[in-house]
C-alpha cells in the first residue's frame, strides 16, 4: 500500500517535471480535494495509506494539472475575498491581484449609501459577488459578453445568497439604467503579442475572450470610457484594473475622456494594479 505522504512526494515531482511554477502546493490543494481533506488533514494523515479507487481519482487531478490546467479549473473552485466561487473552462480564475481592485472600490463607496454598482465583465462573478457580500445595502449589477459566464456568475450568486442583477451586454449597450455610483471593470487587458509569450494556463486554458484585448491590450478600456461617463453620477468613479505597464497610458485615456485626476494603486509585486478616476 501506497502512503499519502508518498503520494505527495511522487505528485509534486510529477508536476515540476511538467513545468507548473507551484509543483508542492498545486499536489497538496489537488490531493486535499480528490480524498475530501483540508490542507492541514493531509498532514495529520500523512501515514495513511490509499486505496486504489483513492490513488485512481488523485492521480487523474494530477495528470490534468500537468497539463497546465489551472488548480482551480481541475478542483472547481476557488477563493475570492473569503468567497467560495466555483469556476470552470468558461470563466477566468480570479487572481489576487483583483482582490485589491475590490479593497478600492469599498473606499470610493464608503460615505455612500445605497450606491448603485456595475461591474463591466464579470466572469465568475468575482468583483460583483464580494461588493454585494461586503456592502449588502448597494444595489450591485455585473454583466458580461459571454453567456458561458453569466450561467457561472449566476449559479455562484444563488449557491452564495447574494443578490445580483445580471445582462448578457457588450460592455454596457444592453445595461439599463444609469445613475451609477462606480463602474468598475476588469477587463480584458493582453497585448495580442503578449498573448505568445504566456503561461499556458492562461494561454491555452483561460478564454480568449477574457483575456485578449487587441493589438496593445488597451481596446477595451477606449470604448469603455466614454461608455462608463454616460451612466455614472456626478461624483461617480470609474474603477479598473490593468496590467503591468499599461496604468500610464489608462491614466492618459481618462483624462482625455474627461475624467477627474487618476489615482493609482499597486499591488503587492509593486506592479500599477488599479487606476481610477472620478467623474466630474
Ligand atoms: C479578465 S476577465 C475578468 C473576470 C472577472 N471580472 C474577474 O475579475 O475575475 C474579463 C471578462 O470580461 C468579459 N468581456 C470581454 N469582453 C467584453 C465585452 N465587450 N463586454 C462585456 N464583457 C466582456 C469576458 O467574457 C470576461 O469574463
Amino acid at each position: 500500500m501506497i502512503t499519502l505522504a508518498e503520494v505527495l512526494r511522487r505528485s509534486t515531482g510529477y508536476l515540476e517535471q511538467h513545468g507548473s511554477p507551484t509543483p508542492r502546493l498545486d499536489a497538496e490543494l489537488l490531493l486535499a480535494h480528490g480524498l475530501g481533506l483540508s490542507r492541514i488533514e493531509l498532514y495529520t494523515q500523512y501515514e495513511r495509506p490509499l486505496d486504489d479507487d483513492q490513488l485512481a481519482a488523485c492521480r487523474e487531478l494530477v495528470r490534468r494539472r500537468g497539463l497546465r490546467e489551472p488548480v482551480a479549473y481541475v478542483i472547481g473552485s476557488w477563493g475570492f475575498r473569503g468567497l467560495d466561487l466555483a469556476v470552470d473552462a468558461r470563466v477566468l480564475v480570479p487572481r489576487p491581484e483583483t482582490e485589491l481592485l475590490v479593497d478600492r472600490c469599498l473606499e470610493l463607496l464608503e460615505a455612500v449609501e445605497r450606491p448603485r454598482v456595475v461591474d463591466v465583465g464579470t466572469g465568475a462573478g468575482a468583483i460583483a459577488l464580494s461588493l454585494k457580500s461586503e456592502r449588502p445595502d448597494a444595489e450591485v449589477v455585473a454583466c458580461d459578453i459571454s453567456q458561458d459566464a453569466l450561467d457561472v456568475a449566476a449559479a455562484n450568486a444563488a449557491r452564495l445568497g447574494l443578490d445580483v442583477e445580471l445582462h448578457l451586454s457588450d460592455l454596457l449597450a444592453q445595461v439599463p439604467g444609469d445613475g451609477f455610483r462606480l463602474v468598475v471593470s476588469n477587463p480584458p487587458y493582453v497585448s495580442e503579442r503578449e498573448m505568445a509569450n504566456l503561461e499556458p494556463e492562461l494561454s491555452e486554458h483561460e478564454p480568449r475572450l477574457a483575456t485578449v484585448a487587441g493589438r496593445d491590450g488597451l481596446e477595451v478600456y477606449r470604448r469603455l470610457l466614454p461608455e462608463a461617463a454616460g451612466r455614472l453620477v456626478d461624483g461617480g468613479s470609474l474603477a479598473l484594473e490593468c496590467g503591468s505597464g499599461q496604468a500610464p497610458a489608462l491614466v492618459a485615456e481618462l483624462a482625455a475622456a474627461g475624467y477627474g485626476q487618476a489615482g493609482v494603486d499597486p499591488d503587492l509585486a509593486g506592479i500599477e494594479r488599479v487606476v481610477w478616476a472620478p467623474w466630474r
